[in-house]
């Protein structure tokens, strides 16, 4: 099936035993090294010497299947008179990049391995992947394992520490012509339950509008998602003959994005408008988006 010709001697992977693959090393001494194929044993293979010898590295990108594909890559001893068992290196929990959420699950470590030509050798991962808030971004790692078999440090050039702090003031249409109001509860419990909410995360404030305004929630108020869950259900319509929108989102701009309020300082603000679209000072939005701009509001 494959057939590697170094230096060191040849390689036959021999044949997919129900269980085991076997690579066949050294053809006169006979040397096999087994391996569970439902890990994908021997799916890449690379010589190897340091100071204690020389060595097969084997990857087995699917060590910790069906659920957890982490992958691993083993070591086994050559050339020392008798076979000897291989030994897993446990790469995946030494293969880390500091201050993200990471998702090592499914990485398929030791997918390729690359000796370095002054020692050691990389051992990649394609589906490593971390998380910002929901989304999850597959950007791939590659370990740097020193000759000595440690990882000195893991490469992964496309993470990016995420800014999940957001402070975001929603701020609700609750005049009389929003009907039912319980669409409009609806909606922010669907929006608060996708945000992450506390200390190190996002603040989220309310502000409601009719005729007039009022904040119903300062951006410091809450310091978890559940709390602020709970609490959202019980807003009351606020009710009003007019739609203020404009007065509404100056308002917010003003007074709830202050530190009073719980804005924090070089934390991004996100402004949410929750409107059925009409509004009687609408000749003062344009004039109001952009002081918002002017702030750094989105
Ligand atoms: C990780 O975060 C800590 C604390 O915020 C910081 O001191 C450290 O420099 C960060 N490390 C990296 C590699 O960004
Ligand atoms: C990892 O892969 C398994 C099998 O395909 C899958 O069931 C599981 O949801 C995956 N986990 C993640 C975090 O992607
Ligand atoms: C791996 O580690 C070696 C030794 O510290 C270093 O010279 C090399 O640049 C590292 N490689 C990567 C890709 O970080
Ligand atoms: C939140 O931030 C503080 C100060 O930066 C830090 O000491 C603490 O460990 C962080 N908490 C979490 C859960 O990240
Ligand atoms: C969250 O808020 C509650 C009540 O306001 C407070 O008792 C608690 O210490 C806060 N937790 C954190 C982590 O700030
Ligand atoms: C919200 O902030 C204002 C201004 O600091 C304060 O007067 C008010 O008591 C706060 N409301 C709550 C519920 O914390």
């Amino acid at each position: 099936m494959l057939h590697r010709r170094g230096t060191l001697s040849i390689f036959i992977l021999q044949g997919v035993i129900h269980f085991a693959t076997l690579f066949n090393v050294d053809e006169k001494n006979g040397m096999q090294f087994t391996g569970p194929v439902e890990d994908m044993f021997g799916y890449s293979v690379q010589q190897f010497e340091n100071e204690e010898g020389k060595w097969v590295l084997i990857g087995s990108p699917l060590v910790g299947q069906p659920a957890k594909r982490t992958g691993d890559v083993y070591k086994c001893p050559v050339g020392q008179g008798k076979p000897s068992d291989c030994i897993k290196l446990e790469l995946p929990e030494f293969t880390t990049i500091p201050n993200v959420t990471e998702v090592k699950e499914n990485m398929t470590l030791g997918t390729t391995l690359v000796t370095n030509p002054n020692g050691g050798f990389l051992a990649c991962g394609p589906l490593y992947a971390y998380r910002c808030g929901s989304l999850h971004y597959t950007t791939g790692i590659c370990s740097n394992v020193s000759s000595s078999f440690k990882v000195i440090n893991s490469v992964a050039p496309a993470v990016k520490e995420c800014k999940t702090q957001l402070d975001i003031v929603i701020v609700l249409d609750g005049s009389n012509s929003i009907y039912p109001w319980t669409s409009v509860i609806d909606f922010l419990k669907k929006l608060l339950a996708n945000i992450d909410i506390g200390p190190n995360q996002s603040q989220v404030g309310i502000v409601q509008y009719g005729s007039d305004v009022g904040h119903v929630f300062n951006l410091s108020q809450f310091n978890n998602t559940h709390d602020i869950l709970q609490a959202a259900q019980q807003i009351k319509q606020r009710g009003g003959d007019r739609t203020m929108t404009a007065l509404g989102i100056d308002t917010a701009r003003k007074e709830a994005f202050t530190p009073e309020r719980g804005a924090r300082p070089g934390v991004r603000k996100v402004m949410v408008i929750v409107t059925d679209g009409e509004s009687h000072d609408s000749y003062n939005l344009d004039n109001v988006i952009e002081d918002c701009e002017n702030e750094g509001i989105q």
